[in-house]
Order: C-alpha cells, then structure tokens, then sequence
C-alpha cells in the first residue's frame, strides 16, 4: 500500500502573498528570517494581515540550521503570547523552527488547533510541504530530522517576489537542495509514479532554469520555475522519502557548518555512483537504482543507452551545472578536521539519520566512510 498524502494549501502565483489578506481578527505570531525585518519586508506582511498593534508577535531570533535553544524560545513565546496562527516567512531554517515551535507548544500547552502558514523565501528546501522540521544539537554536534504529518503547514504561499533578492551563492545552495530532494526521492524505496512524476518535473526545471536563476537573479521567469521546482520536489521526497545523500549531508552539517544544500552538492555524486553500484569504476552487477538514473538522463536527453552510461551522464551533467554555479567539488578548499576518526563518526549519525531507511541500498559504516574518502 502507499500512502499518498497532499496536505497543505498551496498559493502560487503572481500577488500570491495577498493570501495573507483573508487572514483578520486573528492572533498571529510571526516567526520571520531576519532578513525579513532587516528588508522591511515584516510591514508588507503586517500589513496585509491587517492586524492591530497588540495582535501579532515577531520572533525574528533565527540562526541558520536552527539550533534547539531557537526553538525553545519560541515555544515560550507563544505560550505567552497565546496565538491562533502561526505566519513563517524565510528560508528552510526560519519555517523549520515555525513547524518545531508550533508542534512542541501545541503538545505542551495542549492547543487544539494552531494553524501554520509557511512562505518560503528561497528556493530548496521544500519546508513548506514537508513533515520534516531539522533542529540541530550545537553541543552533541548532530542535526536531528523530526517527521510526523503533525508538522506539515495547513498553507505555503509561493510568491516570487520574495527570492528575487537571494544572492548568487544562496541561489546556488537551495537550486542544488532542490535537485538532491528530487533526485533522492526518485531513486527512494517509497517512491511511486505520483512522487515520481513531481520528481520528473522537479529536476526539468531545475536543470533549465536554475543557471539563469543564478546568473540573473532578476528573471523573474526563472526565479519562478525554481520556486515552484523546489516545492515539487518537497512533495516528491515527502511521498517518498530520501536517502544517504541527506543523512550524510545532516551529519557533516552539524560538524562543519557548511551550508546544507552546498553539502548535497557535493555529495550529490558520489552518492549515484554508490547507489547504482558503479563506485570502483565497474560495470557489472548494478542496482536497480541505476535503470532510474538512466531514466532521468534519457529524459534530460544525455547519452543513455545503457544503465551505466545513463548514470555516469546523469552525474556528468551534475558536476557540469555545479560547476557553472561557482560551487565546489569537495571539501578540499575547507578548513575542516577531517580525520579517519571524524569520518567514521559521520558515518556512525548517518546511519542513524531516519533518511537513511528509504535509501535504496542500506549502507554500512565503511561505505559512507568510502564516500567521505572520495571528497579530500
Ligand atoms: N524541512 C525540510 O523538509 C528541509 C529540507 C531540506 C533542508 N532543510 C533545512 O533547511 C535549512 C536550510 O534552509 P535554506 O537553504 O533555505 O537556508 P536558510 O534558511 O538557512 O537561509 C540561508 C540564508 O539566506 C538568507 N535569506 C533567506 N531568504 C532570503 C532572501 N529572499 N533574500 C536574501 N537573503 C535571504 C537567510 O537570512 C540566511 O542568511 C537547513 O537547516 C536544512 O537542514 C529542511
Ligand atoms: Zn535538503
């Protein structure tokens, strides 16, 4: 049986944010990016809430790959506060922090009901139609994916506007998010033809717009296409699951503090190579992943007439697009300790990543360390 689950609203769309108009005479706390309130962004949304002074509550305390402290506060604040709706606005840290604040203060405090709406202002995450909410541990050094259906917003607004000012490097980030979400979840032991079509549609635009979304961030067109990309891909990989690529990717993230979707892209790789059973350079015995590799690479009109070659063209045209993106290959220009121990350690919380279950193949300990030696 698979369970195919749409949950939340979506509001897509040129003037999309207008949605917030419907919202009057509510409570509402706001948990906002920062660069929210530093854009004066936070009027436009006041605004439309057309709420009055002591009705609604900025909480704007937010730390890139949100750290338990974060959400701790906000979960105070909105016992104080007393809400009945809950506005996110920002990348995947600030609406990831709105889902675990919202979700623990309604368990504490017993809320019936706390609405969440979520307006994503990058382009990777998926956040906002996800069951997913990642909160760090800073002193244990892991990052914990919290799942539960109890996360997904009941709303996501996509308003195009709102990325047009995310800068080249973060443009690259959250465009190659995205495409890992697609690309895991295409290839991931829930997938189905619903979560697979999303996919299929996800990584098309990706590969077509997400150049120009970079090179021009002004195309509104191609900030367009990616928006509604990355939400694509939410759907996909919450149908359907994801893989090592993020396990790993959420292990080296507390370790490193490299942006996460920058993680992804280099893995990205190394990760379909292992996947499909094509690590060493053989090509024999492949997996099963590998014919959905080749699958995606025919569709993207790359050579493909094998398995194998349709895979080592999927990864090609990967390593090309990063490449024109400004983004690095490994982690050799980082200054990170990244020693045998450092490595086994990473592969030891990648095992116990809940994204690991759905990953096509069940790794071992060394595999992942074979992936990490493979990147310095
Ligand atoms: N819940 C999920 O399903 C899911 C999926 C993937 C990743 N994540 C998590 O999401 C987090 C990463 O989110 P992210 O990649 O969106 O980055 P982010 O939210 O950390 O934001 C990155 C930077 O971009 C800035 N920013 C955001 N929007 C902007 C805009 N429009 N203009 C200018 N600057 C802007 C932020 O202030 C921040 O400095 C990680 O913690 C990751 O683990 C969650
Ligand atoms: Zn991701």
């Amino acid at each position: 049986m698979e369970k195919i689950q749409l949950h939340t609203v979506i509001y897509s769309g040129k003037n999309a944010l207008d949605r917030l108009k419907s919202f009057n005479d509510k409570r509402v706390f706001i948990v906002a990016d920062p660069f929210i309130i530093e854009s004066n962004i936070i009027e436009e949304i006041k605004s439309r809430l057309k709420v009055g002074q002591n009705e609604w509550k900025v909480f704007s305390d937010i730390v890139p790959d949100p750290p338990v402290e974060n959400v701790v506060a906000g979960v105070q604040e909105i016992a104080a506060f007393k809400p009945d709706l809950v506005v996110t606005i920002g990348g995947g840290s600030a609406i990831d922090a709105a889902k675990a604040m919202k979700e623990f203060a309604s368990k504490i405090y017993n809320y019936e009901k706390l609405p969440l709406i979520a307006v994503p202002t990058t382009s990777g995450t998926g956040s906002e139609v996800t069951s997913f909410s990642i909160i760090t541990d800073s002193s244990k050094g892991v990052k914990y994916p919290l799942v539960a259906d109890s996360l997904l917003p009941e709303e996501a607004i996509l308003d195009t506007e709102l990325v047009q000012s995310v800068p080249k490097t973060i443009t690259a980030d959250t465009g190659m998010d995205a495409l890992t979400h697609a690309i895991e979840a295409y290839v991931a032991t829930n997938a189905n033809e619903f979560s697979d079509a999303l996919a299929e549609k996800a990584i098309r635009l990706i590969f077509d717009y997400l150049p120009e979304a970079y090179h021009d961030g002004n195309n509104a067109i191609a900030r367009e296409k990616m928006h509604q990309a990355s939400t694509m891909a939410g759907i996909a990989f919450n149908a359907a699951g994801l893989g090592i690529n993020h396990s790993i990717a959420h292990a080296c993230g507390a370790k490193f503090h490299i942006p996460h979707g920058r993680l992804n892209a280099i893995l990205l790789p190394e990760v379909i190579l292992y996947n499909a059973g094509l690590e060493g350079y053989l090509n024999t015995d492949l997996n099963p992943a590998a014919d959905k590799y080749a699958y995606l690479a025919q569709m993207l009109r790359l050579p493909a007439t094998n398995s194998a070659i349709g895979t080592r063209s999927l990864i090609k045209s990967i390593e090309k697009l990063r490449s024109g993106l400004g983004m690095p290959a490994d982690f050799k220009g980082y200054d990170i300790e990244y020693t045998e121990a450092v490595k086994v350690d990473i592969a030891r919380s990648a095992l116990q990543d809940s994204c690991t279950n759905t990953n096509p193949i069940q790794p071992k300990n060394e595999d992942i360390v074979a992936i990490l030696a493979n990147l310095r």
